[in-house]
């Protein structure tokens, strides 16, 4: 008997480890988003998420970041307001980091010719994020 459970469990590890998303799209990142921001943000990220009555500062609409910013998505900032890396001062702390550590395994993303590696799950999340703009 132990020795069953013991391969039910490998097997389990094996099939989590295939489940595990390798690549960074919007779909996987609306899942991530589903996860890990929509009840702060909202099902729809425009901020009306259900844990947000409870918050001190209440979490913004993330549909408006490119109209707020001269019609650019602000990539960069969203990354690492994500992960708490870089952090403006207006940033007040209600929202948790979510570390790159947590994040998933690497991708390479060419930018201006270099190639910077960004955790496949912060990549989706902000790949997401963009397509919900307005
Ligand atoms: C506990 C609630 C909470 C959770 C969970 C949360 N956020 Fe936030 N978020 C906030 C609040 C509140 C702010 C406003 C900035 C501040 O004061 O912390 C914010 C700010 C942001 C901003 C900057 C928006 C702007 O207009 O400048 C982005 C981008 C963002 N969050 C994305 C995310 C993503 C993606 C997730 C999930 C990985 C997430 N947040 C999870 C509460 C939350």
């Amino acid at each position: 008997m132990p020795r069953l459970s013991l391969s039910l469990l490998a097997l389990l590890t094996l099939t989590a480890c295939v489940e595990e998303p390798v690549e960074a799209t919007p779909e996987t990142g609306a899942m991530a988003f589903a996860e890990d921001c929509a009840a702060c943000h909202g099902p729809d990220a425009r901020g009306n998420g259900p844990a947000a009555a409870g918050l001190p500062v209440t979490p913004p609409d993330l549909t408006t970041l490119s109209a707020r910013n001269g019609g650019i998505y602000p990539r960069d900032y969203v990354l690492s307001t994500i992960d708490g890396y870089v952090r403006g001062e207006h940033v007040s702390g209600v929202m948790p980091e979510f570390g790159a550590g947590d994040m998933g395994p690497m991708v390479m993303v060419e930018e201006d010719g270099l190639a910077t590696p960004i955790p496949a799950r912060l990549l989706a999340l902000s790949m997401y994020i963009e397509s919900l703009q307005r």
